[in-house]
């Protein structure tokens, strides 16, 4: 099964946990996206139980889903939080999240974000630009502080994902080329709003061969040693995320107990706190989005099924080409025909399938669009002024609203009166 044990058929139809899926879209509504709580957690134990017994910070990469009810779950597990925005740490602090497990990435930060970060005191940031490091030791300066910094280093190694995915080639706009880092590390030693302590690296997402992550340690171990040698006390050493899932029936899941496995190995004797940063394999295959057959149409030789979300819902399709499963909720059928799979929205990318063998729909049957719960509703918009769905959050038999369903009043919110 490609979403794990949490989505299974019940009586034939598709439930999460133990409510079946069409019982939320009697209640609820499509489209909605509706998340496993026991997927998530279990997937976060998953990287808990294999760093057992290493210094470690398990950073929930914010942006893959972040709905306060998810963060809420993770913080009580005890995760730390990856940020890339002031408002990524506005929800870890709504969500009840501590400030001082956070660690802020990104390329660009204003300075407005960097002096909530600071006020907030958060854990660390991850800076890739001599400018950035010094605006980041100047703000602190002036509040009183130092902060702790790490230098995000391209290890220009090949990540081999989607090229829109893939981060840590020389020729991508992240992170400190690796060659010039020692010259930026010794800059940074010498500002004094810095605490220099950490090696950063991130080389892409939905990464499924673990071999260019361990490659990208290897390159960030030596360059720790080798500043450590130079007098700069590196003690953390953050590996980002990048962990794949299984998007089609029959493929698996990058594992995160042999990622750090081999890594501990790296590790021995070097006494570092590892930091890790997964998104994607902690909530991907915890969400469905949950669709509605509008009607089936026939043009010349394709057939078309249409339904009641589109690409301001899911745009993974029409952005990576990528791949979802889609399951009729009801009793699976042999029959098969191939059908696209598309949206109300007016762009021909409105697709969440194409030439896709299908079991027969017809008006009012269900789908669930599997594996939705990474990347799903974060990059979901009101285009063609179409509300955003609501996402449910399951655990057990009891259903939550984690965000309800927009209103049409909340389409125009912020825009004024016209009179
Ligand atoms: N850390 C940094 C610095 C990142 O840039 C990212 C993701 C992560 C951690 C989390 O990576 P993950 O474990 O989720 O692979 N929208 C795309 C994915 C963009 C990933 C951006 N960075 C998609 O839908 O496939």
């Amino acid at each position: 099964m490609v979403s794990g044990e949490s989505f299974s058929r019940i009586e034939g139809e598709l439930a999460c946990e133990e409510v079946p899926l069409k019982h939320i879209a009697e209640r609820y509504g499509t489209p909605c996206y509706v998340y496993s709580a026991a997927a998530i957690t279990q997937r976060f134990q998953r990287y808990k139980e294999a760093l057992a017994g290493l210094s470690h910070r398990i950073c929930y990469s914010v942006k893959a889903n972040s709905n306060l009810s998810i963060l809420k779950l993770l913080a009580a597990e005890g995760a730390g939080f990856d940020i890339v925005s002031g408002g990524e740490l506005y929800r870890v602090m709504a969500a009840g999240g501590d400030p001082a497990s956070v660690v802020f990435s990104g390329v660009g930060k204003t300075e407005d974000e960097i002096r909530f970060a600071l006020e907030r005191s958060i854990h660390s940031f991850n800076c890739e630009s001599v400018p950035e490091l010094e605006t980041i030791s100047r703000l602190a300066s002036m509040m009183g502080k130092q902060a702790s910094v790490a230098l995000r280093i391209n290890p220009d190694v090949n990540a081999v994902t989607h090229p829109y995915i893939s981060t840590g080639l020389r020729e991508h706009k992240f992170g400190i080329d690796i060659k010039s880092a020692p010259g930026v590390y010794d800059v940074a030693s010498r500002l004094p709003g810095l605490r220099v302590e950490g090696v950063s690296c991130h080389i892409g997402s939905q990464i499924v061969d673990i071999g260019p992550l361990l490659e990208a340690a290897d390159r960030a171990i030596e360059l720790v040693r080798n500043l450590r040698s130079s007098g700069i006390d590196i003690r953390y050493l953050d590996l980002g995320g990048g962990l794949g899932v299984a998007y089609r029936s029959g493929e698996h899941s990058a594992d995160p107990s042999s990622l750090v496995t081999s890594i501990k190995r790296k590790l021995d004797g070097l006494d570092l706190t590892l930091m890790l940063e997964p998104g994607r394999s902690i909530v991907a295959e915890a969400g469905v989005l949950l669709v509605r057959v509008l009607l089936v149409k026939t043009n010349g030789a394709k057939k078309f099924v249409i339904v009641d979300g589109a690409l301001n819902d899911l745009i993974r399709p029409a952005l990576y080409q990528a791949y979802h499963e889609i399951e009729p909720v009801a009793i699976q059928r042999e029959a098969e025909e191939a059908v696209d799979v598309v949206g109300p929205v007016c762009e021909t990318g409105d697709f969440f399938a194409r030439g896709r063998e299908m079991q027969p729909v017809q008006a009012g049957d269900l789908l669930a669009i599997r594996t939705a719960g990474a990347y799903g509703f974060v990059l979901s918009s009101n285009y063609n002024s179409r509300p955003r769905p609501p996402e449910l959050l399951v655990s057990g038999k009891t259903v939550s609203v984690a965000r309800a369903r927009e209103t049409y009043a909340d389409l125009i919110r912020g825009e004024g009166s016209c009179a």
